[in-house]
């Protein structure tokens, strides 16, 4: 198949590694890429927010299936340009992807669906924050409406904390204050064709910057799968996601579908598993990263199959992805000042080390090379991968793998999957 993915993150890289690893009969393509994508895939001069460059390439160079990796394209439309030409996307449209764009939206189909999530109250103005909060009590949820790169949410007990982060956003609309919700946070993905769901393995993901869940919110630090205490709770990995599945994920792609807005490509399902039942945190319309750097290296079903049944409606004919035993860690090496102020440019160094290490490979986040020699362009540049038949095993070599690294003032968190690991 001729495959184009968009998008330049760890994300694209591992969609690119598991295409590649499926078949070296793919023709890849991708946009913008990275350094590191660009050893597995051509990268292209299309520019991936724009519908009609992503579909011009397309067309001209016969491309099978589109590849939506980040929310942007989503957001440009570019789903929707691709479709109505008649190329197979995997990725909703812009109206559905409001799903993870407007979390007002996101609250209003999981009502009308009677999906489990934290009771929130929308509040336009200061005096509305505050009696909201005093409603709630702490800990406080604040959350922005609308994209805000991960910067939009605010899980605080500090109450003037909470006020302050409500105000910034205010003046550009509406936020919601959220009921707290305790308990373990687990990532669920759901390939949907708009009316066939496919889940694929769960997954949790390291959102704070620091050991210990201290420092702020991130984009992610690491991530593992599968998640051995699922199976204590639910007796089984596979009973979690069914329950996943007939609560969350059937009911939201059913009112979707009713609601004039099918949802096409993946459905993220970001839950919390609190005393009262799972319940719903939010939706991204697109695979998470880093969690898909630990869950496509363990998926065994081919990728590509999947990708391009949901892209076609035809999911039903697929049987349910299946995925190995080998547990897979990732760690996230992040810039110096990442995430509130990172230092870029920087040389990177090490990286065929790190890469010898057994059972060890590297998704390229935000790096460039120029004639040979890698730097870093983002905040978080490397995602070390590791795969071992115990999570001790997965550990030890993704570890091994990031101290060879050598990247000035760079950072990463040392406690990535330690609990399931026993260690
Ligand atoms: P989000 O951007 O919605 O994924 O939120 C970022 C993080 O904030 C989540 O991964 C949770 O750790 C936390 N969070 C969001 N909503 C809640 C909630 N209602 N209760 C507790 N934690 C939350
Ligand atoms: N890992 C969180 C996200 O992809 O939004």
């Amino acid at each position: 198949m001729k495959i184009l993915v968009l998008g330049s993150g760890a994300r694209e890289h591992a969609i690119v590694l598991a295409l590649r690893a499926e078949s070296t009969e793919h023709e890849l393509f991708a946009a913008p890429g990275n350094a590191g994508i660009a050893r597995d895939a051509a990268v292209v001069p299309v520019d991936a927010n724009d519908p009609v460059s992503v579909t011009d390439f397309a067309q001209t160079h016969s491309i099978d299936l589109v590849v939506v990796g980040p929310e942007a394209p989503l957001i440009a439309g570019v789903a929707d340009r691709l479709r109505a030409t008649g190329i197979p996307v995997f990725g909703p449209s812009k109206a559905a992807a409001a799903l993870e764009g407007s979390k007002a939206f996101a609250k209003r189909i999981m009502e009308a669906a009677g999906v489990p999530t934290g009771r929130a109250v929308r509040a336009a103005s200061a005096t509305e924050v505050t009696a909201a909060l005093d409603e709630f009590g702490a800990p406080y949820v604040v959350k922005a409406d609308g994209l805000a790169a991960g910067k939009g949410v605010i899980v605080t007990t500090d109450r003037d904390a909470a006020v302050a982060h409500a105000e910034a956003y205010l003046p550009g609309g509406p936020v919601l204050i959220e009921e707290f919700l305790s308990g373990p946070e687990v990532s669920l993905f759901f390939l949907s064709d708009g009316d066939t769901v496919r889940p694929l393995s769960p997954a949790q993901d390291f959102k704070r910057a620091e050991d210990g869940d201290a420092g702020p919110n991130t984009g992610g630090m690491g991530a593992y799968s599968p998640l051995p205490w699922l199976t204590e709770q639910f007796g089984s990995e596979a009973a979690f996601v069914d329950e996943v599945e007939k609560t969350v994920a059937l009911p939201v792609i059913r009112e979707m579908d009713r609601s004039g807005t099918p949802f096409i490509g993946l459905l993220y399902a970001g839950l919390i598993l609190t005393d009262a039942g799972i319940k719903v945190i939010e939706f991204n319309a697109r695979f998470g990263d880093p969690e898909t750097q630990v869950v496509l290296p363990r998926l065994t079903t081919p990728l590509s199959r999947l990708l391009f049944a949901a892209a076609t409606g035809t999911l039903e004919d697929e049987p349910r992805p299946e995925f190995s035993d080998r547990k897979a860690v990732t760690v996230v090496l992040a810039s110096e000042g990442y995430p509130v102020n990172p230092v870029t440019g920087r040389p990177i160094t090490g990286l065929a080390d790190a890469e010898s290490v057994a059972d060890v490979h590297i998704a390229h986040a935000a790096t460039n090379d120029s004639g040979g020699a890698l730097t870093a362009t983002g905040g978080r540049v490397l995602n070390v991968v590791a795969t071992g038949d115990s999570f001790s095993a997965a550990r030890a070599a993704a570890y091994a793998a990031i101290e060879r690294i050598g990247l000035e003032g760079s950072h990463y968190r040392h406690d990535i999957a330690a609990r399931v690991a026993g260690d």
